[in-house]
């Protein structure tokens, strides 16, 4: 199946920006329909890539969008609000809906390691009924789904943060410290996603994206310490105080921690490694993250001009 031209719903964000790039490079020409055009000018000045403002919930709008385009990608998501029943369970039935209209078989679909529809957290329970909506399409698309497990990397909203917190307060409460997560590298997410498009082996597959090991929240929480030159003491908080700290959190304008999320993590995280990609070969959350994380302390900085010097 040749694949010229895709329409990437989501791409303006974090895992976007990487499968923009990779389309890019491969010569594959992508629609990233955005809600606020401005904050995307680094993806525009790539070739072959065109970013329309657009509202993706209107399904005249998405149907228009979709025509002309070989294949869709859906990466919206969202981790907060209270909106999940609309990102993940209503548009992924727009956009079946559009598929059809605009006479596309070919739509690879991003859900979330642990989802399914009587999960513990609404965010997990609306991605798993998302997920069984483009299965049941199966009949009439080409569809594949993906579930990462926590993803890392540059521009990471995870350990990146970590990071950031560490080096700016003398004290880190955590809690769910003992929640267990299989991070993956956004580029192999990335990989993944992009070379799926024109392989019929994956069409109707379902396939879960995790690293090469599995780590506690506090291990990693620990490692991303070591890594930053962060001194905040971390301290672990009950399941209680956690639930009290997170709502608390999750009333800021752009929160980054919800009781949602909590409960997300009463959920091992982890594959069982039997629904991964062929020939899956993830990095190591070691190779990449001092790459990332390491680069603002002063031996990081030092590592990096050895590297840059090849010393
Ligand atoms: N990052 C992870 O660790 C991880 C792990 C497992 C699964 N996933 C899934 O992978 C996908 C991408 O994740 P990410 O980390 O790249 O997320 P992200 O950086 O937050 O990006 C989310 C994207 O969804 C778009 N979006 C959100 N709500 C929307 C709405 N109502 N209408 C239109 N667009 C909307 C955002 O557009 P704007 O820029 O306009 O806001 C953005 O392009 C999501 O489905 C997420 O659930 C991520």
């Amino acid at each position: 199946m040749d694949i010229n031209k895709v329409l990437l719903l989501g791409g303006s964000g974090f895992i976007g920006a990487y499968v923009v790039n990779r389309l890019s490079q491969r010569g594959i020409e992508v629609t990233v329909p955005t809600r606020r055009r401005e904050r995307t000018k680094a993806l525009i000045m790539q070739p072959g890539v065109e970013m329309p403002e657009a509202d993706i919930n209107c399904p005249k709008t998405l149907s228009e969008l979709a025509r002309g385009h070989d294949a869709v990608i859906n990466l919206v998501g969202i981790l907060h609000g209270r909106d999940f029943a609309k990102a993940h369970v209503e548009l992924p039935k727009k956009i079946i809906a559009a598929c059809a209209a605009a006479g596309i078989r070919r739509l690879v679909h991003m859900s979330a390691l642990k989802a399914e529809a009587k999960a513990p957290s609404a965010y997990l329970a609306s991605k798993g009924e998302g997920e069984a909506l483009v299965r049941a399409a199966g009949e009439t698309l080409d569809v594949t789904i993906f579930r990462p497990s926590v993803v890392f990397g540059l521009g990471d909203a995870f350990l990146s943060r970590f990071a950031c917190l560490l080096k700016s307060s003398p004290i880190f409460p955590l809690g769910f410290g003992q929640a267990r997560f299989q991070p993956v590298w956004v580029a192999d997410v990335a990989d993944a996603i992009v070379d799926c498009l024109g392989d019929a082996a994956t069409f109707g597959q379902t396939y879960d994206l995790a690293g090469l090991k599995v780590y506690t929240l506090r291990q990693l929480v620990d490692y991303v310490r070591q890594l930053s030159g962060g001194t905040a003491r971390v301290i672990a908080l009950s399941d209680s105080l956690a639930y009290v700290q997170a709502g608390l959190m999750s009333l800021a304008p752009k929160p980054w921690l919800s009781p949602d999320n909590l409960r997300s993590m009463k959920v091992d995280n982890v594959s069982d490694g039997s629904r991964q990609p062929a020939n899956w070969r993830p990095a190591a959350l070691e190779a990449i993250a001092p790459t990332y994380i390491a680069r603002q302390t002063p031996k990081g900085k030092l590592d990096g001009f050895r590297f840059r010097a090849g010393r």
